[in-house]
């Protein structure tokens, strides 16, 4: 059999540790605290990965745990591969494939982004229920990996229908206003101009932000099921008077954790039965 570099990092990775989770958790900006919560955790540094891409170490604080989150094997991934950073979508996705080769069949996708909406607010945690991707790259762009799924995929239940019922119970066990939204992936590094976020508002965005989509896209081509929560760190470009800096996006972090953490560790919990 033809060896596939995502194969050989699950390899390595099973050769770490006898924990064999199928829930995976990406953990975005600011949530990096639940990987620390991890009991009898292993710790896999990206860089030891065989095959994991690298285009200059930039990802020096990147790590796979793998341990018991509320009692449940799980696999976390602190730090996640942007193709602003330069890579491209199908290196992005690459962590996705390596998942599905360890066999993981739950995937959850954290985030930070900008709301589009006006009635969200920073600090609101948001259940994603679909996306728009207003570009043209895909991460299954190019040759079809045969053995993970099809060349023309299904993109109608994305976002698990099981899941986001079963994160909207978790929230309200937890008294938790879990709002729902549409999440618009635009490329970056720059954030998005005013008219750009009214036309992301006219197209029906609710979020926008530069993750996740890729992963989704790569999840559910290879069958991953996939959850994805979005945590508000501002308020869109001209949404609201003022600009956007490092300092605005990281006063809504404490708020937005403290409200994802406990969702997080519930789903986790929960997650295999659904
Ligand atoms: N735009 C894009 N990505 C983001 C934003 C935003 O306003 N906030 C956090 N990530």
């Amino acid at each position: 059999m033809m060896a596939f570099p995502y194969i050989e990092a699950a390899e390595y990775i099973k050769s770490k540790t006898q924990l064999r989770p199928q829930t995976a958790l990406v953990l975005g900006t600011g949530l990096g605290g639940i990987a620390d919560t991890a009991e009898e955790a292993v710790v896999i540094p990206y860089g030891d990965i065989p095959g994991f891409p690298d285009i200059g170490g930039n990802w020096h604080k990147c790590r796979l745990v793998l341990g018991y989150i509320g009692g449940v094997p799980a696999a976390v991934m602190q730090g996640r591969l942007h193709y602003y950073e330069g890579y491209s979508m199908r290196e992005a996705v690459f962590p996705v494939h390596m998942l599905k080769a360890l066999g993981i069949c739950n995937l959850v996708l954290t985030n930070a982004s900008g709301a589009v909406n006006a009635e969200f607010a920073p600090g609101d945690v948001v259940l994603i229920e679909d996306h728009i991707k207003p570009w043209f790259d895909s991460p299954l762009r190019g040759r079809n990996p045969e053995e993970l799924g099809e060349r023309f995929f299904d993109m109608t239940n994305a976002y698990d229908r099981k899941l986001r019922d079963l994160a909207a119970e978790r929230a309200k066990a937890l008294g938790l206003d879990l709002k729902r939204g549409v999440y618009a992936y635009m490329a970056g590094p720059q954030f998005e101009t005013p008219a750009e976020i009214r036309m992301l508002k006219t197209l029906g965005a609710d979020l926008v932000g530069m993750s996740t989509v890729p992963e989704v896209i790569a999840a559910v081509h290879c069958g991953i099921r996939v959850l994805a929560l979005s945590g508000v760190s501002n308020m869109a470009a001209g949404i609201e008077n003022g600009g956007l800096n490092r300092e605005v996006i990281d006063s809504a972090e404490p708020l937005m954790s403290s409200r994802m953490l406990p969702l997080l560790r519930d789903i986790i919990k929960v997650i295999g039965e659904a």
